[in-house]
C-alpha cells in the first residue's frame, strides 16, 4: 500500500513559513504583503474560492483586499481596476478570478497585470521565465508550484535519471508542471487527450502527474510499480450510495486500485488542492520581498 501524501499538513507547513516571512518583512521593513483578489459577477463556486483566498491572506497577516465587480461590469471598468492595482505600491499580488463572465475577454486583462504582481503566474513574461529556467525572478502558477513541493519532498530537488509523465497540457497546469520537472532535471513527457496508447506512456513514469479532468481515468495497470502518483483532478461524480442526489469528489486517478501499485500517491480531496492557496500566499510574500529589493524565501 502506497504512502498517502497529506496535502493539508504540507500546505499548513507552507502557510506557517509564509506567516513567519510576512511577519519578519513587516518588522524589518514596515511592509505588509498586499494581495488584491478581483472577482466579477456572482458565480457561487468562484465566490467560495475567492473567500477562501481572502481569508487565508488575512490569516497570513497580509493586507488582503477583495474587489467585487457586478456581473455587468465592462472590459474597460475591469481594465481600469487592474491599472489602479498595478499602480498601488501597497499591493504586491493581483489575482483576477477566472472564469470571467462570457462578455469579458480574460486574456488582455491577465496580460495587463504587471508581471511582478502576477501571483497566478499567467502572464506571458512569467510563462517565458519559467520556460527559460529563470525561477529566480519569475512567478510560477500556484497549482504546479504546489505539486512540485510534493515532488521535492519525495525525491529531493534533483530528478536526474527519473522519467516524469504529465497527462494534460493546459497553460494553467500541464505546461508549467512539465517545465518545473524539466528544470529539476527529470526526463519529461507531456501526454494528452490526443496521445496514442496513453497507458503505455504512463507505465514509463517514475513520477506520474494526472491533470486531465476525467474522473478516475488512470487505472492500476497504467502505474509503474513503485511510482509516485500526483493527482491534480477534481471531479464531482454522482454517489447514490450516499443517498439520492448525493455526489462526491474524485480525482483523475482511480485511487484505491492505484494505491496498491504506487509507492506514494496523493488523495482527492486533501492532496494537491490545499497546496494551491498555500502557494498563492507564498507567491504574494515572494513578490513583496522582491518589491523591497530583498531575496525572497524559498518554499
Ligand atoms: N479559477 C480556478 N482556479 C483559478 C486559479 O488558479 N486562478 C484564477 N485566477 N482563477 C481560478
Amino acid at each position: 500500500m502506497a504512502e498517502i501524501i497529506d496535502g493539508k499538513r504540507i500546505a499548513a507547513s507552507v502557510v506557517a513559513a509564509v506567516k513567519a516571512a510576512a511577519l519578519a518583512l513587516e518588522q524589518r521593513q514596515g511592509v505588509r504583503p498586499g494581495l488584491a483578489v478581483v472577482i466579477v459577477g456572482d458565480d457561487p463556486a468562484s465566490h467560495t474560492y475567492v473567500a477562501a483566498k481572502s481569508r487565508m491572506a488575512k490569516e497570513c497577516g497580509f493586507n488582503s483586499i477583495q474587489h467585487t465587480l457586478p456581473a455587468g461590469a465592462t472590459q474597460a471598468e475591469l481594465a481600469a481596476l487592474v491599472r489602479s492595482l498595478n499602480d498601488d505600491a501597497a499591493i504586491h499580488g493581483i489575482l483576477v478570478q477566472l472564469p470571467l463572465p462570457g462578455h469579458l475577454d480574460p486574456e488582455p486583462i491577465i496580460q495587463s497585470i504587471r508581471p511582478e504582481k502576477d501571483v497566478d503566474g499567467l502572464h506571458v513574461v512569467n510563462a517565458g521565465k519559467l520556460a527559460t529556467g529563470d525561477l529566480a525572478t519569475g512567478l510560477v502558477s500556484c497549482t504546479p508550484a504546489g505539486a512540485m513541493v510534493f515532488v521535492r519532498r519525495i525525491h529531493g530537488a534533483d530528478l536526474s535519471g527519473l522519467n516524469a509523465v504529465v497527462v494534460g497540457r493546459s497553460n494553467l497546469f500541464g505546461k508549467p508542471m512539465a517545465q518545473l520537472l524539466l528544470n529539476a532535471n527529470a526526463t519529461v513527457t507531456v501526454a494528452h487527450s490526443r496521445t496514442g496508447d496513453l497507458p503505455s506512456f504512463c507505465r514509463n513514469a517514475d513520477i506520474l502527474v494526472a491533470a486531465v479532468g476525467r474522473p478516475e481515468m488512470v487505472k492500476a495497470d497504467w502505474v509503474r510499480p513503485g511510482a509516485t502518483v500526483i493527482d491534480v483532478g477534481i471531479n464531482r461524480i454522482p454517489a447514490p450510495e450516499r443517498g439520492e442526489g448525493k455526489t462526491r469528489l474524485v480525482g483523475d486517478v482511480a485511487f484505491a486500485e492505484c494505491a496498491g501499485v504506487a509507492s506514494v500517491i496523493t488523495p482527492v480531496p486533501g492532496g494537491v488542492g490545499p497546496m494551491t492557496i498555500a502557494m498563492l500566499m507564498a507567491n504574494t510574500v515572494i513578490a513583496a520581498h522582491r518589491a523591497q529589493g530583498l531575496t525572497p524565501p524559498a518554499f
